[in-house]
């Protein structure tokens, strides 16, 4: 996706209300974020002031049970929860902001690829091309038991499905022509039915008839994001992603994804131009990496002493709880590694980090420590953002991870890191191209 060399930018906005951020300096208070577009719209102008390429949304439609085997943990601290559904938002970003595009994250396990093709074409006309989708296969239990499955579709059979389910995507947005619409008044031709094909779909999971009954959108089909680490995950992102996101945390690790990626991708007959990689990244501006590093301190002090654990079981589907707190990472593997949740990231976290941690030490700094960290000055932040990028290739950019405030922690970046980038040359200093997909090859 990245055919030029320049840094691109997003920012994740995924539990951007929730998880401590309420309740730190530097964040709004009391403010009616979910029935209030303004807050959002407000974002949108200050990232596309940054010219930033895109502002994502995850989702998951479950409430974590996972710590304590209950969700009160989550209701208590705002850990995860609430989580609306952020699509409404989209057009009201889209109308304020000009440039920036938008990810959207839906599972590709609990809609209907139908749906999906019809609600992302809708989106692309809505927002002038500039929409993204984030397929995901879902790893949530709750999610799956409000979708009404008893037990969870086993891991790798949610990514055969994935795979047919982009499928029928990808024929379905390709099903109109984009010169099937003809308004030709004096003839009362609408369209040209020779250009409007079916599909006829029959596969092991869909059975799809098809055409899609719209009309072609400003980009055909989204900016297709993935984020799977594993086999199957990777080799979906290799088969249809425009743009990969992950949480690798080392030069060693990013340059090994990236050449698996790259192999993956030239098994479906693509070149590794044609998926970037966007680097999860907390950024901290500060006078010094000192002071980024007492600001993570105090914001770990200021939340609640077992809010690793209750993350560290949310993101991998175990109870942390159950666990004694002097039991080392190294002897909790094996568990993780049973339930199939985001074991890529585990092991990834087992390779960068003294596996004799225990896990109460682990916990606390899996809050700040679990993707890439640049804090400091502009210049020390865009030094590594720059020696990251051409060290992995220089194929995609960077996605802005929560910092410890919002929209503070966004605000900073773009007064004062994307200055420093653009001086440089590595970021853009406009947007070049009408869509989305235009200004990520650009
Ligand atoms: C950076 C990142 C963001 C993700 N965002 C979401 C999300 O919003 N919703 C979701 O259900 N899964 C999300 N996932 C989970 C992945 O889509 C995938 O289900 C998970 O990594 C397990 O798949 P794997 O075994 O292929 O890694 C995310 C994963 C990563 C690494």
């Amino acid at each position: 996706m990245a055919a030029s060399e320049l840094i691109h930018l997003a920012a994740d906005l995924s539990h951007y209300h929730t998880d401590y951020l309420w309740k730190m300096p530097g964040s709004w208070q009391g403010y009616p974020y979910y029935s209030s577009p303004e807050f959002y719209e407000d974002i949108a102008r200050t990232a596309a002031r940054g010219v930033m390429d895109m502002l994502f949304f995850g989702d998951s439609g479950g409430t974590p049970e996972d710590y304590g085997g209950n969700h009160h943990a989550a209701v208590r601290y705002g850990t995860k929860w609430p989580r609306h559904d952020m699509m409404p938002m989209i057009p009201c970003m889209s109308r304020v902001a000009e440039g920036i595009g938008f990810g959207i994250t839906m599972s590709t396990t609990y809609h209907h690829p139908f749906h999906i093709a019809r609600v992302f074409n809708g989106l692309d006309h809505v927002t002038k091309g500039r929409i993204a989708w984030n397929a995901v296969t879902s790893r949530s239990k709750n999610e799956a038991a409000n979708y009404g499955y008893k037990k969870m579709i086993e891991h790798d059979v949610r990514y055969e499905r994935a795979q047919e389910h982009l499928q029928i995507c990808c024929l379905l947005w390709d099903s109109i022509e984009p010169d099937a619409i003809v308004l030709d008044r004096e003839s009362g031709i609408f369209g040209d039915p020779a250009k409007v094909h079916l599909l006829n779909f029959e596969g092991e999971y869909y059975s799809v008839r098809g055409p899609l009954p719209a009309l072609p959108s400003p980009q055909r089909r989204p900016v297709i994001i993935q984020a799977g680490q594993s086999g199957p995950g990777m080799d979906l992102a290799a088969h249809y992603a425009d743009l990969q996101f992950s949480t690798r945390r080392t030069i060693a690790s990013m340059k090994a994804h990236r050449a698996e990626l790259d192999t993956r991708l030239a098994k479906f007959g693509r070149g590794p131009g044609e998926c970037g990689i966007l680097w999860s990244v907390r950024i901290q501006v500060a006078g010094s990496e000192g002071e980024a590093r007492a600001m993570e301190e105090h914001y770990l002090d200021s939340i609640p002493p077992e809010a690793g654990l209750i993350e560290l079981s949310s993101m991998y589907g175990l109870d942390f709880s159950r666990f004694r707190r002097d039991m080392r990472l190294a002897d909790v593997a094996a568990e993780v590694k049973a339930q199939n949740v985001h074991w890529g990231s585990f092991e990834e976290i087992l390779k960068t980090t003294d596996p004799n941690l225990t896990v109460e030490q682990f916990g606390r700094r899996f809050m700040t420590e679990r993707i890439l960290v640049a804090g400091g000055t502009p210049k020390q932040i865009v030094d590594k953002l720059e020696q990251w990028h051409f060290e992995t290739g220089a194929n995609g950019g960077f996605m802005l991870a929560r910092g410890f405030s919002a929209p503070g922690n966004l605000q900073e970046f773009v007064d004062h890191v994307v200055p420093e980038l653009q001086r440089r040359g590595l970021s853009k200093k406009k947007y070049a191209g009408a869509t989305l997909r235009e200004n990520l090859r650009k």
